[in-house]
């Protein structure tokens, strides 16, 4: 009987444990998410360049989804962009401010949304931190460098901590079907 009891308690002890661990790991992931949406809208402004601009604020319906499919965005090919330099005019931006040419040819800001065709749905978290990291598109190194204005330099110096929380908040916003322009090189041809 009272190894019984015994049993019974330490179970008991048991599942409550489980059931502290489950609570608290669940309010971490919270956590994370929350940290992750203050570094992504009040720190890291990741929407500046790829929430495009209806007007002059933002496009409330593209939060983060990228440089519009449907706007044509600056397409200024290498002499034109010579011309402009000699008049210190380095970048152009669309009306937009999602898409930008400049000597490195023209660039769109992607769409960071859970969408599974057009946005990072099919990406992991790792391609996302090594791409952070490394400014090689998709975190390959055997790929492009990512273009301007996108500030790698910048980004690279985050924690892990900090880009984990950035891709856990990435994957909670709500998914938009926007596919993005590919880079364009210096002549306005695809890379
Ligand atoms: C100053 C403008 C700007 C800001 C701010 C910015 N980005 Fe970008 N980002 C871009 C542009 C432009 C591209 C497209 C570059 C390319 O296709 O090579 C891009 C591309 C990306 C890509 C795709 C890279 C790839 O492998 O093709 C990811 C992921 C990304 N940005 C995440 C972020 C996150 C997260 C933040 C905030 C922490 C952020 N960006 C802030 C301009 C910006």
């Amino acid at each position: 009987m009272r190894k019984k009891h015994v049993f019974i308690t330490i179970a008991f002890l048991f599942v409550c444990i489980v059931v502290i661990f489950v609570i608290s790991s669940v309010e971490s992931q919270e956590d994370m998410v929350k940290r992750g949406k203050y570094l992504v809208d009040a720190v890291a402004a990741c929407g500046y360049c790829h929430t495009p601009r209806a007007g002059a604020d933002y496009d409330p319906n593209m939060y983060l989804a990228g440089h519009p499919s449907d706007s044509r965005g600056p397409r200024y090919n290498v002499n034109m962009m010579q011309q402009l330099m000699e008049q210190d005019i380095f970048m152009f931006t669309s009306t937009k401010l999602s898409a930008f040419s400049g000597p490195f040819g023209t660039s769109f800001a992607s769409n960071l949304t859970p969408d599974k065709l057009t946005g990072l749905g099919e990406w992991t978290e790792k391609m996302f931190i090594d791409a952070m990291r490394t400014a090689k598109h998709q975190g390959n190194p055997d790929n492009r460098s990512i273009f301007p204005p996108m500030p790698t330099k910048h980004y690279a110096q985050m924690t892990d901590a900090d880009l984990k929380a950035i891709w856990a908040y990435l994957r909670t916003i709500k998914p938009i079907k926007n596919d993005v322009n590919p880079v364009l090189n210096q002549f306005g041809r695809p890379f």
